[in-house]
């Protein structure tokens, strides 16, 4: 065997290794702990509407549908209205399903907010 050709298959198995190595980072979201522990509004609940956009057509001020979520008092009047239109059951008509135009909260973020409600929907 030529010494080009040893050189190019030692960098071919060295770039395979490289690789497998790198796929770490792709680990999904949901295999991360999910605390439904002590749910309340402040720390878990708000925040999970901020990140996913909901307050951008859910402030008092956008209001779609007449649905307002940025405070504790509409969003615990709002709370189990709001659970189907994040769980995207099959039986959800597509409109429905929030946030418009986002993909869907995380399997963590729909625990916390079921634990939530079922919590007693805690400030
Ligand atoms: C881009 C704008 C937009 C975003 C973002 C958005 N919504 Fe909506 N939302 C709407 C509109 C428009 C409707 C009315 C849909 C309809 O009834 O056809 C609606 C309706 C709703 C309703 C009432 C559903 C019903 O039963 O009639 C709830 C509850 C709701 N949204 C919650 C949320 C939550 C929670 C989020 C974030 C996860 C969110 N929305 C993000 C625009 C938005």
């Amino acid at each position: 065997m030529k010494i080009f050709t040893r050189i190019a298959l030692i960098g071919v198995v060295v770039s395979m290794f490289a690789c497998v190595n790198n796929k770490q980072s792709d680990l999904p979201n949901d295999t991360v702990a999910c605390d439904t522990n002590s749910i309340t509004y402040n720390k878990h609940i708000a925040p999970i509407f901020e990140k996913n956009n909901c307050l951008n057509c859910h402030s008092a001020v956008t209001a779609s549908a007449g649905i307002i979520l940025d405070n504790y008092n509409d969003a615990a009047a709002n709370a189990e209205a709001v659970y189907p239109t994040i769980a995207w059951g099959p039986s959800l008509p597509a409109g429905k399903k929030m946030p418009v135009g986002g993909p869907q909260v995380s399997n963590c973020e729909l625990a916390q907010f079921k634990a939530w409600i079922n919590q007693g929907k805690t400030e």
